[in-house]
């Protein structure tokens, strides 16, 4: 039997009608919400608030990149912000991982703080366009020890790469992983993927769905369909 995890919503939207639209089909009993990039630039603090305040845990995935005095201020300002996920790219190296982790250590709230390996769009081809390489699993590991020795709460990765990785992590590392599919043939712009089940089969603690749920005819029913499978 598959152990559950939880899952997050990826809502990559730009239109706040449509959001709030969305969001009130879905239940915090059965997940939390990530707000990305599209999402937090047109809606920013307040609709992190009107969120949190329709009783939602939330992934702010804004995978801070920066020096590390920017890192450390970024870090301060979304924990502030009283959300429970934060990250960080690991590319941006160890003193700015730890520079996130301070500035979250000086804030009011204690939401993890996560980095993210390689983007679940790479594959070898498109690492090698940017001058990265070793192999896929070379690069994963490397990023995944620094996070590690950064003192972050845990790592974004594809499934396929946990039991890779496991290895050389502490037991309570948390894993989110996105590149989730409900069918291996319906991939979108994700190269590596795996469904819900497979997932928290190889360790996944945060399964990060986005498209699969919110552009299903009927996402209120899908989300509960997935979240009754991986029970
Ligand atoms: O729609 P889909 O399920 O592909 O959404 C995946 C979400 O996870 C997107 O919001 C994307 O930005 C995010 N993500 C990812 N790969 C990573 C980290 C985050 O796809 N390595």
């Amino acid at each position: 039997m598959t152990k559950k995890a939880k899952i997050f919503i990826a809502i990559d939207l730009q239109n706040l009608d449509q959001t709030k639209e969305l969001i009130y089909k879905l239940s915090p009993k059965y997940c939390g919400i990530k707000v990305g990039k599209e999402l937090f630039t047109v809606g920013g603090p307040k609709l992190i608030e009107w969120i949190q305040k329709k009783g939602f845990e939330i992934f702010l995935d804004l995978k801070f990149h920066d020096i590390p005095n920017t890192v450390r201020n970024a870090c301060h300002a979304a924990a502030n912000l009283g959300v429970s996920i934060i990250n960080v790219h690991a590319l941006g190296g160890i003193d700015m991982m730890k520079a996130g982790k301070d500035g979250i250590e000086n804030s009011n709230f204690s939401p993890k703080l996560i980095g993210v390996t390689l983007l679940t769009s790479h594959d070898q081809n498109s690492l090698a366009e940017i001058g990265l390489h070793g192999s896929i699993n070379e690069q994963i590991l490397r990023l995944a020890k620094n996070i590690k020795t950064s003192g972050l709460d845990g790592i974004v990765c594809s499934a396929i790469d946990i039991v890779n990785i496991k290895k050389t992590l502490p037991n309570n590392f948390i894993y989110i992983t996105p590149g989730i599919r409900l069918e291996h043939s319906l991939k979108d712009d994700q190269k590596r993927i795996m469904t819900p089940q497979e997932a928290i089969k190889a360790g996944s603690n945060i399964l990060v769905i986005g498209r699969p749920i919110t552009k299903s005819n009927n996402p209120e029913k899908t989300l509960l369909s997935i979240y009754n499978q991986i029970q």
